[in-house]
């Protein structure tokens, strides 16, 4: 085991491709092994082995107990845990946040700060307040929302737990020490193994349901066929974990999104390596910023770029200075990397033009056009300013979000399945509700003249042009179909 203290100093100094390829060092362990296994926390084993048996035995199959690191180790409390409680004669606390963890895995917990899945709890707020409070209730929030995106930990007086606010291991939960998320999200307690974490599953648990295809898509993907016939020979517990040399059999969520390939390094910042936003409107290519601090953000293409050691607001508001800048090309020649150890070179270049150009068919022939008559609805004062009142904003949300992300999402990880059935639930909403509400809501005149705006003149809906054409989907104009 290498424990040797590994260097800050080294991030803080490496140009911005290195961080995307080069940024992670394997599990060294900052603190040295003399500083845990606390002597008091010895009693916390041997009344828990009776108290509560199964969490116990977890443990010890865990690397922790085989390294000595113990019950008080990670649950001690410290002065800014507003959450310490006296337990069996020991001041503890019963949620071990990332930075709890980050006493001994200082790099995990670097890359995981900052990164895209500690802004979960936010994006709500900052996209779609009205999603949780229209469609659901406080209620859904605690059960579904804040069970993915995180909830913010409430301490009650007596340094309780609010029950509406724990349990929870969202992926950005705001702790009760101002940290934000939670490594047993992906790392389930109490073994937090690194081998399970490996496992599709430990990502599809968020990613399926109404946000995210990823679950279907991976599935319906050759990937998943062949992780699915291969599962014992992806050598998932094995301390190094490379693609093309620990395994080959097929890339997992975590290979391509966090893992180790030739000599890019493992990361924990999931979106490091992704060059689009795939789950908005109208996707745009990200710049990556990342601050002094470590703190990150993305910019769309069309802002303006900041340079090395200027200051620019970060996602909160307040002023940062800009470390390093990775663009999407960085971003999409990091993803790219990890291909290149199981395909060639123009196989993998190929494939994600293959995918770009689906990104770019769906903004160009749905999203820019339905967003656009959208936005040219709401300053006519035609839409009401409050989301989901009207059926056209329903059918505009599926249609962007539901059936949008599906095709892109689909294109980007390689399944033909999702990425027509997500097109086809565009091409549906779009033309057999979204045009027709539009119609409805502006009335005729006023609907067709949008319509005409935004949609005829456009070379991808030329079809519509044709009205007097066969219909073969009756049956009529069979055998006649490919005449002209
Ligand atoms: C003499 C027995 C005993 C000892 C010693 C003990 N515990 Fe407990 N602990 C319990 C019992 C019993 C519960 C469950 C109480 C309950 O169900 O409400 C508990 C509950 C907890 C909880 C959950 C609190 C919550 O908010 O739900 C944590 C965390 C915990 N113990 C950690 C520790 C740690 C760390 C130590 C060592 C410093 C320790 N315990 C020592 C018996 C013990
Ligand atoms: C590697 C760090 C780590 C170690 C070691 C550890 N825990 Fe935990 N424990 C956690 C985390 C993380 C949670 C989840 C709490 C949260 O953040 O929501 C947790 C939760 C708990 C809970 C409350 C959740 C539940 O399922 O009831 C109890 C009780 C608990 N731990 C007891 C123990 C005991 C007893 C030991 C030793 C046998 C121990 N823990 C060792 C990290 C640790
Ligand atoms: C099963 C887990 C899960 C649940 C439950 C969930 N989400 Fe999400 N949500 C995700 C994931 C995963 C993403 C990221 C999708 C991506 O980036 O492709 C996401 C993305 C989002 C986004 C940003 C992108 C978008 O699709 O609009 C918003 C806003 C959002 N969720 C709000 C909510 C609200 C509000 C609720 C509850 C009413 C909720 N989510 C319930 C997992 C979940
Ligand atoms: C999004 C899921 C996810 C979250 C959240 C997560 N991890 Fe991990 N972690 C993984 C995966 C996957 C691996 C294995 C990576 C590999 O081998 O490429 C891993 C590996 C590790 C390792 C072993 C590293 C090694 O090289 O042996 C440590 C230590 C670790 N994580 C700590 C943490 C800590 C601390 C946190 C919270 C700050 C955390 N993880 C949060 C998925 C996650
Ligand atoms: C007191 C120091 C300490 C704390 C606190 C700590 N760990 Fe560890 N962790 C270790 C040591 C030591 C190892 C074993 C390293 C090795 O085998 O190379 C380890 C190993 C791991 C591994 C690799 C497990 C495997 O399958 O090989 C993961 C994942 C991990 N820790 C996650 C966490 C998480 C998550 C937390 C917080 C909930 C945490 N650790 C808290 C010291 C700590
Ligand atoms: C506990 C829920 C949860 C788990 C587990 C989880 N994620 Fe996420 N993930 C989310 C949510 C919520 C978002 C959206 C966050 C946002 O956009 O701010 C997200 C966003 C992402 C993104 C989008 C990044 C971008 O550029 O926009 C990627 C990629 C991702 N996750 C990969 C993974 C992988 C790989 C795993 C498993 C190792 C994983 N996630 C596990 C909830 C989760
Ligand atoms: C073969 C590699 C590969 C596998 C396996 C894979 N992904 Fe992806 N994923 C990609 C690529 C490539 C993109 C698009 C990146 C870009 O924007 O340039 C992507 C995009 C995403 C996004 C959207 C990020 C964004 O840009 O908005 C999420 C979320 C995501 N993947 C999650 C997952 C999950 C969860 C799994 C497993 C169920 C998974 N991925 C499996 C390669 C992969
Ligand atoms: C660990 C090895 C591995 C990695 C990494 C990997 N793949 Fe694959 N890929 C495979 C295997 C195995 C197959 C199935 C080959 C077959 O029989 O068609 C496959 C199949 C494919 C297919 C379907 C090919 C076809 O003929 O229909 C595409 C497309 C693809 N991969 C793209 C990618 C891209 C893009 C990346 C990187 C983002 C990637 N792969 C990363 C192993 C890998």
């Amino acid at each position: 085991m290498n424990r040797s203290k590994h260097s800050f100093f080294h991030l803080l100094t490496v140009s911005s491709f290195v961080l995307l390829s080069h940024s992670v060092f394997a599990a060294k362990v900052t603190l040295e092994p003399s500083s845990w296994g606390l002597e008091e926390g010895k009693a916390c084993v041997d009344c828990h082995a009776k108290s509560s048996a199964g969490l116990t035995h977890q443990w010890k199959n865990s690397a922790h107990a085989q390294a000595n690191v113990n019950c008080l180790d990670c649950h001690q409390a410290y002065e800014d845990d507003a959450d310490a409680i006296e337990h069996e004669g020991s001041v503890i606390a019963t949620i071990v946040s990332p930075k709890d963890c980050g006493r001994c895995h200082t790099a995990e917990l670097k890359q995981q700060q900052g990164s895209v899945h500690t802004k979960a709890v936010s994006i709500i707020n900052n996209r779609m307040p009205a999603l949780a409070e229209h469609f659901g209730s406080l209620s859904i929030n605690d059960a579904g929302c804040a069970k993915c995106h995180g909830s913010k930990v409430i301490v009650r007086g007596d340094g309780t737990l609010d029950p509406s606010t724990w349990p929870n291991s969202g992926i950005g939960r705001i702790n009760p020490d101002g940290s934000k998320g939670s490594c047993s999200a992906c790392h389930g307690r109490h073994q937090f193994s690194k081998a399970q974490a490996r496992e599709p599953a430990a990502c599809t648990y968020c990613h399926s349901g109404p946000d995210s295809p990823d679950k279907s898509i991976y599935e319906t993907s050759k990937h998943g066929m062949m992780y699915e016939a291969h599962k014992a020979d992806m050598n998932m517990d094995s301390d190094s974990w490379v693609a093309g040399k620990d395994y080959s059999a097929a890339p997992t969520c975590v290979s391509c999104h966090m893992g180790a390939a030739g000599k890019m390094k493992s990361t924990h910042d999931v979106g490091m390596r992704d060059s689009w936003n795939l789950n908005e409107a109208v996707s745009t290519q990200q710049y990556l910023v990342i601050f002094a601090d470590g703190e990150k953000r993305e910019l769309s293409s069309s802002d303006p770029i900041p340079r090395k050691g200027e200051s620019i607001s970060k996602m909160d508001g307040t002023m940062g200075k800009v470390k390093a800048v990775a663009s999407p090309k960085r971003r999409r020649a990091a993803m790219t990397k990890t291909c290149l150890e199981c395909h060639s070179k123009n196989f993998a270049n190929n494939a994600m033009k293959q995918f770009d150009e689906v990104v770019k068919l769906y903004n160009e022939k749905y999203g820019k056009p339905s967003r656009d008559i959208m936005q040219a609805l709401y300053a006519e004062n035609i839409l009401t300013p409050l989301p989901f009142d009207e059926p056209v904003e329903i059918s505009y949300w599926n249609l962007w979000h539901k059936g949008g992300t599906r095709a892109r999402h689909g294109a980007a990880m390689g399944s033909p399945s999702d990425t027509w059935k997500g097109m086809a639930d565009v091409g549906s909403l779009f033309y057999g509700k979204f045009l027709p509400q539009v119609r409805k809501v502006a009335g005729a005149e006023k609907g067709d003249a949008l319509i005409k705006q935004y949609i005829n003149e456009s070379e991808h809906h030329q079809w519509l042009n044709h009205p007097a054409k066969a219909n073969p989907i009756l049956g009529y104009g069979k055998g006649s179909s490919n005449e002209d």
